[in-house]
């Protein structure tokens, strides 16, 4: 075989090679093997000078294009690899649009301030004025005033926590009433949100702190029917339009007469249950005319004015609303429960 013919065998062998190179790694390494310095032509290229002088021209001219040939070849090649795996990575990488998002958790109201806020919005729309009180009261205020002197036996339906024989903390939102009449003349319309405490041994039912929403509203010539009035359309408002009302009498020292307002059970819907102790009916507040005595406490002249309280704690309305079975769900602040509301 001449050297010429060996030259056009090495050409023909590494074009075979180069195209059938299967991936950019290959490619560099047969452009090594075939053409680089130690490579398969370098190495016939060195025999160039050994050929009779009258070979080596034509000789040299077909090993030059022999390898310009080949470097195109393999240039052409190399960029092809590179785009597939650049199309590869693009491919790879590629953000799927269509997949849903990661939601930010969300805090939320606490159930509790969410029902406060639900019920404070009835009287507010009915032109009730939101008032505050202290947590830590004077007895003359949570009890005194409220027609109920030490040793009365009253005193016992509530169990007081007692910071010194005249200060307490407050175990109703009805002192807030005797601090408002004492400052305001009448007409007083009001609600008083606020937290309450009592020496109660915790139990499905029973919590040492507690919310409680009080609401008064005194003028000339205030009835009872207004009393029912307002507390009708508030259970229709927080219960629904359908839920059976009912007015009993009850007593409470700072009101005559005095009624519990009930609720048809709204786990049962009456026929009798577990919740509503078999009676059919929920006792959702306290209410009342305003007692003479009290208005007499405040320096309002009870043949003047006349008017109607009442308390709920805001903790057994939303247990009866969502239907939760025990107050301690709302101290504990566990998540699982809390995301529900
Ligand atoms: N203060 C009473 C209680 O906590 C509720 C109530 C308020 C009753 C106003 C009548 C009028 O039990």
């Amino acid at each position: 075989m001449s050297f010429q013919d060996e030259i056009a065998a090495l050409g023909r062998e590494a074009e075979a090679a180069l195209r059938g190179a299967g991936s950019l790694a290959e490619l560099l390494a047969l452009k090594a093997r075939f053409l680089g310095r130690k490579g398969g032509l370098a190495g016939l290229l060195k025999q160039l000078p050994t050929l009779p002088p009258p070979e080596r021209g034509p000789a040299g001219r077909l090993a030059n294009e022999v390898k310009e040939r080949l470097e195109r070849l393999a240039a052409e090649q190399e960029t092809a690899f590179q785009g597939a795996e650049r199309a590869d990575r693009l491919l790879r990488e590629r953000t799927d649009v269509t997949l849903p998002g990661r939601r930010p958790p969300l805090g939320r109201l606490h159930p509790v301030t969410q029902v406060a806020r639900e019920i404070q919005g009835v009287f507010l729309r009915l032109g009730f004025d939101v008032v505050e009180g202290p947590d830590v009261e004077l007895d003359a205020y949570n009890f005194e005033a409220l027609n109920i002197p030490r040793d009365h036996p009253a005193r016992d339906m509530q169990d007081t926590l007692y910071v010194t024989d005249e200060v307490l903390l407050r175990t109703h939102t009805s002192p807030v009433q005797i601090r408002t009449m004492e400052k305001h003349p009448p007409p007083v319309k009001i609600i008083c949100p606020g937290r309450v405490y009592r020496a109660d041994a915790v139990d499905p039912t029973h919590s040492p702190m507690f919310h409680q929403i009080e609401g008064l509203m005194v003028d000339r010539g205030v009835t009872m029917a207004h009393l029912k009035g307002v507390l009708t359309l508030f259970a229709h408002e927080v219960f629904g339009l359908e839920t059976g009302v009912r007015f009993k009498p009850s007593f409470f020292p700072f009101v005559e007469p005095g009624a519990e307002v009930g609720i048809r059970c709204v786990i049962c819907g009456g026929q009798g249950c577990r919740v509503c102790k078999q009676t059919g009916w929920l006792e959702v507040l306290g209410a009342g005319m305003v007692h003479p005595q009290v208005f007499r406490n405040v320096g309002y002249d009870p043949e003047e004015v006349t008017g109607f309280a009442f308390g709920m704690g805001v903790e057994r309305i939303a247990m009866l609303k969502y239907g939760i079975d025990d107050i301690r769900l709302f101290f504990e602040n566990d998540v699982r429960f809390l995301e529900q509301f």
